[in-house]
């Protein structure tokens, strides 16, 4: 995804579009680049981020109280200033930036090439742009907006637009269809920009386009219409509150947001990668190292923290079903313990911010040895996602709350597409099972909005436990994970000491710390190993553990035995760590509150860590 910011009024654009761009880099920063109108528009842009670009403006004249902005992770075209965004078209009639993919721009380059039109970069973007021009040109009577609305109806693709017009110095016109923008309204000038928060600190009157909106903006006046020249009419969101607050929407906590959002995650995620008829998978990302995937000597799973725990996941996932040898190993270890790779290793990185110094070392130390690299990361543009050969966006959105939810749910999930695919291509389950757990996946988002839907009864049980100083998470096979990640969450939000324990390892010491005070979550839900965890169970409750457990819907056999009983819907145990994560994320949130810790910010921590 890109970023992009405009400016229209009566101060100089250039302040506001590099601060602008500076705040929207998280959507990537290949390179970057604004135009500005004095009397005549200057373009600006160049490969990098948004430094770059300000250190390749240097001490040019950049007056203009009209301007547009880009920064830019790649679609079409490498990542260069030949590409970099603004684009001017042929005559320079409209200068435009971009943020979204026009699917149909090789049938529209094609026909604007029998017009004589030339092309300077291999962008999409500068297609629309010459398009615009194309009907600008194409009758005398024609103004920028038309030629604007008719281009875009051209358009199959998702667009979020900013546009210039030579001949029309005194207006923008800003356009979207599935890549966000957000107008803000201030004195005699008009902010734009694809998320709020370049704008929150300008204005606090909001105007979030709508798919399909089309605005025509002068320093003192908006009008909205569609691309099919329909008014309409706007609605202004009072933001007036930090720039948290606008993006939390009704939520107290980025976190408590983005564990509600997992629904609509894991559905983003599958999108596009499960053919329509529900028959196959496809990870287009992959499909040029998927012989290597198949063939892998053996998978190495790489990543920190809560990234690191759905690679578990993973490694349970591709070895019960795709029959593929898996490791998963902590990036802080790999990288400096002189690892054994060969040429037939694959390694994947698994990482949400795809910025974190340990894994992007272990990743590079793989690439030396010779082994093939892929990525499963969240942010389009990073490090990570840019220096592997190969890779899977999870394609979460933004997530800010440093305690990972859907990120985590998003890459369960890239891992659970990746091993039905790859056993399916080796032949290793049947087109049956195949379609049966392609559909239990497509069918969890929904089971998620059941759980979610029972939030009040997490935090029921989280007030009884918030005096608790430790506590034990256990779990077994792809649930053993679940468990670990359950005790991350509490204790990095909430400062609580919690051990995440593959059950069958409690008589092996951990059960020594059971008593009265000790609360311990245990994951049972209905799998191969429900027997074994109700054991461990009856061990705990022999000892006056404090048991809280998650179970199948349905299941009352345990009712007498725990303290509290949390149900998740049924599920295939391919997908239930999808299931079974979501009352332990709830679960530490609530404690975290009950305890007053800043649950979006915990202490120490970083939502990215760049630093060993
Ligand atoms: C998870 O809640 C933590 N914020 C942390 O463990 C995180 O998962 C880890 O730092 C890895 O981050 P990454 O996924 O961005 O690489």
């Amino acid at each position: 995804m890109c970023g992009i910011v405009g400016y229209i009024g009566t101060l100089n654009a250039y302040a506001f579009l590099i601060q602008g761009l500076k705040k929207l880099e998280y959507r990537g920063y290949d390179s970057a680049g604004i135009a500005v109108v004095d009397k005549t528009a200057k373009i600006f842009k160049c490969k990098g981020g948004i430094t770059d670009l300000e250190k390749h403006i240097g001490n040019q004249n950049v007056a203009g109280n009209i301007g547009i902005g880009h920064t830019r992770w790649a679609t079409h075209g490498e990542p260069d200033s030949r590409n970099a965004h603004p684009h001017a078209s042929m005559n320079a009639k409209f200068i435009l930036v971009h943020n979204g993919i026009i699917e149909n721009y090789a049938e529209l380059k094609c026909e604007l090439q029998k017009h004589g039109y030339l092309f300077q970069s291999d962008t999409d973007t500068e297609v629309l742009v010459n398009l615009m021009e194309y009907f600008y040109q194409k009758s005398a009577d024609s103004t920028c907006e038309i030629a604007v609305r008719l281009a875009l109806s051209k358009v199959v693709g998702a667009f979020g637009i900013a546009v210039i017009c030579a001949d029309e110095k005194d207006q923008l016109i800003v356009a979207r269809r599935g890549s966000p923008l957000v107008i803000g309204i201030g004195d005699n000038a008009f902010f734009v920009a694809s998320d709020a928060s370049p704008i929150i600190s300008f204005s606090e009157n909001l105007i979030y386009l709508n798919d399909n909106d089309v605005a025509i903006v002068t320093p003192t006046n908006l009008t909205l219409k569609t691309v099919d020249n329909t008014p309409v009419p706007f609605n202004i969101t009072k933001n007036g509150m930090t720039i948290g607050e606008v993006e939390k929407g009704e939520f107290d906590h980025y976190m408590l947001k983005e564990v509600f959002e997992q629904p609509e995650t894991i559905f983003n995620t599958f999108r596009g990668r499960i053919s329509p008829d529900h028959s196959a998978i496809k990870l287009g990302g992959l499909m040029a190292v998927f012989p290597k995937l198949i063939k892998a000597r053996r998978i190495i799973i790489i990543g920190c923290g809560t990234s690191l725990h759905a690679g578990l996941i993973g490694e349970y996932l591709i070895e019960a079903y795709a029959r593929i040898p898996v490791e998963v190993e902590y990036a802080s270890e790999f990288r400096y313990r002189n690892p054994i790779l060969t040429v037939d290793d694959v390694v994947i990185a698994i990482s949400q911010s795809g910025e974190t110094a340990d894994t992007l070392a272990a990743l590079r130390l793989a690439k030396e040895s010779g082994a093939t690299v892929l990525g499963i990361c969240n942010v389009a543009g990073s490090s990570i996602a840019r220096e592997t050969d190969a890779g899977v966006f999870t394609h979460a959105g933004v997530e800010i709350g440093v305690a990972s939810t859907k990120a985590f749910s998003a890459q369960v999930t890239v891992l659970t597409l990746l091993a039905l695919s790859l056993a399916s291509e080796k032949g290793e389950i049947t087109q049956d099972l195949y379609q049966l757990l392609i559909q239990e996946l497509i069918n969890i988002p929904d089971k998620i909005r059941t759980i979610l839907a029972k939030h009040p009864l997490i935090r029921s049980i989280a007030e009884k436990y918030k005096e608790a100083n430790s506590a034990l998470y256990l779990g077994r096979g792809n649930l053993f994970p679940v468990a670990l990640e359950g005790a991350l969450k509490l204790k990095e939000i909430s400062y609580i000491h919690a051990e995440g324990y593959a059950a069958g390892e409690m008589k092996h010491g951990p059960i020594a710390l059971v008593d009265n005070n000790l609360p311990v979550v245990v994951v049972a839900a209905k799998d191969e190993y429900y027997a074994k965890i109700v054991s461990n169970i009856h061990e705990i409750k022999a000892r006056k553990g404090n048991i809280i457990a998650v179970v199948t819907q349905g299941d009352s056999s345990l009712k007498e035995m725990v303290n509290d009983l949390f149900e998740i819907p049924e599920s295939h145990p391919l997908v239930t760590p999808l299931l079974a994560i979501i009352p332990l994320q709830l679960f530490a949130y609530y404690m975290a509150l009950n305890r007053g810790c800043d649950v979006d910010q915990p202490r120490n921590l970083a939502k990215s860590v760049t630093v060993e």
